[in-house]
């Protein structure tokens, strides 16, 4: 395997922690912070590949969208008695956590360093171009990114092939000379099925998916990153 060339790294779950909008739903709705942070999320990745997958992909919304709608879903789901006229309240306030959703905090020193060793760096994201220049500019990464590359331009989502040759397209290099780091292990999985060479960040110490294909690498926090270039 070649030294990548350029880093690129999913956007939500990677750079920015989703999971880190519990602790507000748990002020709105106490005992199901948690529950609500992961349905939210699983339901926000499976309509992505809904509207992908179906009907040659007419049904496409932008990132900031789903996942509104899959907030709605998940709070009609695990709180079917809580009053319809709190809803749209409770929506705005964990839409408006999701904004500017807490970086983890290695973030900053592995881009500084791969900067500093002249490697390419960049997102490769769902997200919408708005919300990844919002969460981007929050946790003050600004000026470390090379690219910030979202699918919203071909309204196709990951796990697309057309999603992932953005990062070939923006960085003019091929999959193989580029490290694709993710922490979603869907997203390493289907990476490295383009050709990518991949990291998988297993923060949480979960299984990676059982299909027969392992990711490049695996660690457990960003800055397993630096190993590899
Ligand atoms: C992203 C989502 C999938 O940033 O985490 O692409």
């Amino acid at each position: 395997m070649e030294k990548p060339k350029a880093v690129l790294f999913d956007a939500y779950g990677t750079l920015f922690d989703v999971y880190s909008v519990a602790l507000a739903a748990e002020q709105l709705f106490p005992g199901h912070g948690q529950a609500l942070a992961i349905l939210w999320r699983d339901k926000q990745i499976e309509y992505t590949r809904l509207v992908t997958t179906s009907n040659g992909g007419t049904h496409y919304q932008p990132f900031w969208q789903l996942t509104r709608a899959a907030l709605v879903y998940a709070i009609k789901r695990l709180m079917p008695h809580s009053a319809p006229a709190d809803l749209d309240a409770q929506v705005e306030s964990l839409m408006n956590q999701y904004r500017s959703l807490s970086a983890f905090p290695e973030n900053r020193e592995v881009l500084q360093q791969l900067k500093a060793r002249g490697v390419g760096t960049g997102i490769l994201s769902n997200g919408d171009p708005a919300m990844l220049q919002l969460a981007v500019k929050s946790a003050a990464l600004e000026g470390l990114l090379d690219h910030v590359i979202s699918v919203d331009g071909i309204r196709k989502y990951k796990t697309a092939p057309e999603a992932y040759a953005l990062g070939e397209q923006a960085t003019s290099l091929k999959a193989r000379q580029i490290l694709f780091v993710s922490c979603n292990a869907w997203d390493a999985l289907a990476a490295t099925w383009y050709g990518y060479q991949t990291l998988w960040i297993n923060r949480y110490q979960l299984p990676f998916e059982e299909l027969g294909t392992q990711p490049s690498h695996v660690g457990i926090d960003l800055r397993a990153v630096l190993k590899y270039v």
